[in-house]
């Protein structure tokens, strides 16, 4: 094991968490479908309303996230063979270092902020969320060395000194990427530009960052109603600076990827300099944002209406397109590429029913 997996195993043994016991061997295809349906939708037998901040809404969350847990191995995931072309271009995708260490630094710190908790069953949550990011991590470093790309020395992860403020600006973090890798990825599987096998591999993976970022959101909002006013006011200025923190970093990357000349260094450029490695077909940042909210709003669609949801990435996506409403209406008559694939989903093996309808009902806001 090398230093920072001994360094995780150590966190985890220090609370006493059992990582989940996973089937062996090779699952049935029937077995895959509904562990993937049973990851996507759950409902809570509470009758009634769920307030947010009661010790119901907390138990309900917690609930949720242990029975949505999907047990697949990483070691069992088929990797296809790829062709010489495609091999390039997956190898070419300048995501694999990042999400390597993005997912070893969220699983510490994650890891970490479950280890302050004292609620047994938050704590056993946050640190499931964890040992999540340590297994997509794994199935990261499975299909690189499959694959044969090379990734870079791997930073020296650390154990945050202030677990709580980590955790606050992690989960900000993945609510922010989890929002565009929705649309990303349903833009690559449309365009059909990488193997749909491949595609739909990941597919386990982007739905549990989508179960991430809901619990995030319901025990961001759980804490800030159960507080006492004055550690209430504490927690939202912490919560307000953890925003300003990101913006500030994002702000500071966006400006050395200028400067190394990669994009031009705006955040909405990077995005679609993304893009254009996961298609062929011209998009447009409208047509993007549309599907990024299509997406979220699909993925979060089969959980309990009455949970929060994370809403401040996807209200700033609608208040931009709002505001992009005159350059929008000036392009009116220009042919649109993007425009089937934005209003017309696909079905595929991993049951995309709850996917095609939008939510029914109005969820309550979250982080
Ligand atoms: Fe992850
Ligand atoms: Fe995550």
């Amino acid at each position: 094991m090398t230093d920072h997996n001994v360094l995780f195993a150590a966190t985890m043994a220090a609370i006493g968490f059992s990582p989940p016991e996973l089937p062996d061997g090779h699952p049935e295809p029937e077995a895959l479908e509904g562990a993937n349906r049973t990851s996507r939708c759950w409902t809570s037998t509470h009758v009634g309303e769920l307030r947010v901040g009661s010790p119901e809404h907390k138990h309900e969350v917690c609930r949720m996230f242990r029975e949505t847990f999907n047990p697949y191995r990483p070691a069992v995931l088929a990797w296809p063979k790829l062709s010489p072309d495609m091999l390039q271009r997956v190898a070419s995708l300048p995501i694999w270092d990042i999400a390597v260490h993005t997912e070893g630094r969220a699983r510490l710190r994650f890891a970490a902020y479950a280890a302050t908790l004292q609620t047994p069953q938050v704590r056993d949550a946050v640190m499931l969320n964890a040992w999540e990011e340590h297994r997509h991590k794994e199935v990261l470093s499975n299909m690189v060395n499959a694959y044969g790309i090379a990734l870079g020395p791997e930073p020296a992860y650390r154990v945050p000194r202030d677990p709580e403020w980590m955790y606050l600006v992690t989960g900000y973090c993945e609510c922010i990427d989890s929002f565009f890798a929705f649309g990303l990825f349903e833009l690559a599987r449309r365009s059909a530009f990488f193997p749909v096998e491949l595609v739909e591999t990941f597919e386990p993976v982007m739905q549990e960052e989508c179960r991430h970022i809901l619990l995030f959101a319901n025990l961001v909002a759980w804490q800030r109603a159960s507080l006492p006013w004055r550690r209430r006011i504490a927690f939202e200025l912490r919560i307000a600076a953890a925003w300003f923190y990101i913006a500030w970093e994002r702000l500071v990357l966006a400006r050395s990827m200028k400067a190394n000349g990669m994009g031009t260094g705006q955040d909405s450029n990077f995005t679609m300099t993304s893009a254009r490695t996961v298609t062929p077909v011209e998009i447009g940042v409208h047509g993007l944002m549309m599907l990024c909210l299509q997406e979220n709003d699909r993925r979060f669609a089969g959980y309990d209406a009455r949970f929060v949801r994370p809403t401040t990435i996807p209200a700033l996506a609608r208040l931009a397109l709002f505001l992009a409403r005159p350059w929008a209406r000036k392009r009116q008559g220009e042919p649109e590429q993007v425009t089937p694939w934005v209003t017309a989903g696909r079905r595929t093996r991993h049951g995309r029913a709850a996917a095609e309808r939008a939510p029914d009902e109005q969820s309550p806001a979250g982080g």
